[in-house]
């Protein structure tokens, strides 16, 4: 199956600069290296924590095996206000199909959103009756509740097979509201005529970044105009 491509080695976050390092104070300072490592064994001991100094948020670490790749946090914020600007007005119920990143940022910014998580992850069950186990092998295999039920959804496939999003798509519409839904698709550049073909989507000029740098070209995908918003519908 095509997978997505790594091109860093978290390994490189525990090389020689990883050691600790003496100021002119005679204090302690960590290199941005072992700062990193550090961060992502506390993210892993207290996943909710809030990265200290700044407002990011911090989810379980990355599992390369589930095709797992994190959102930067300027993606998943620019994404987050994105959603949130649509869903305005409506309280409208939106739906993160394996975006867990997103659906982290969503929270963060309006603890009163209504957003579902949909997620293969057992270890997203922290979040409770708002996560929903989803493998897209079976893809309407879903509570009935969820059938038609969300003007707002999202989805960043595992794979950027035919397949994998052929089915995705399935499950887009089945949570989508029939009429007026707002569909984003995260995936790579070269799922473009699949996903015209599948739902209608347009490539926007934004680019979303991940954590792990990848090889592949990534784009979002929308079946609304965004206006002036995400870098506008490329021609
Ligand atoms: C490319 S990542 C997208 C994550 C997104 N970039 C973020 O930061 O939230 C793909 C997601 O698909 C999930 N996944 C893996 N296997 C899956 C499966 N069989 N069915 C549904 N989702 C799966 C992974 O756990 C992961 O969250």
């Amino acid at each position: 199956m095509k997978g997505l491509e790594l091109n860093s080695d978290k390994s490189d976050k525990l090389d020689d600069n990883s050691s600790p390092c003496v100021d002119d104070d005679d204090a302690p300072v960590l290199s941005s290296h072992a700062l990193a490592a550090l961060k992502e064994f506390l993210a892993e001991q207290n996943p909710d924590a809030e990265t200290e100094g700044d407002s990011e948020v911090v989810l379980v670490s990355e599992d390369w095996r589930l095709s797992q790749f994190w959102y930067e946090p300027e993606t998943a914020k620019t994404l987050a206000e994105e959603v949130l600007t649509l869903s305005e007005g409506f309280n409208s119920r939106i739906a993160c199909i394996a975006c867990p990143t997103l659906f982290a940022y969503l929270k963060r910014i309006n603890p009163n959103v209504s957003v579902q998580l949909l997620e293969y992850d057992k270890r997203f069950e922290q979040y409770g009756s708002d996560y929903t186990f989803y493998d897209y092998n079976h893809p309407e295999d879903l509570p009935s509740e969820l059938k038609h039920a969300y003007k707002v959804v999202v989805a960043d496939p595992p794979y950027l097979s035919k397949e994998c999003l052929e089915k995705v798509a399935q499950t887009i519409s089945f949570l989508a509201q029939p009429r007026d839904s707002r569909l984003l698709l995260l995936t790579g550049e070269v799922q473009k005529d699949k996903a015209a073909e599948l739902l209608g989507l347009h490539p926007c000029g934004f680019r979303p970044q991940h954590s792990s740098k990848l090889g592949n070209v990534f784009q979002l995908f929308t079946n609304y105009d965004p206006g002036m918003r995400l870098g506008g519908w490329e021609n």
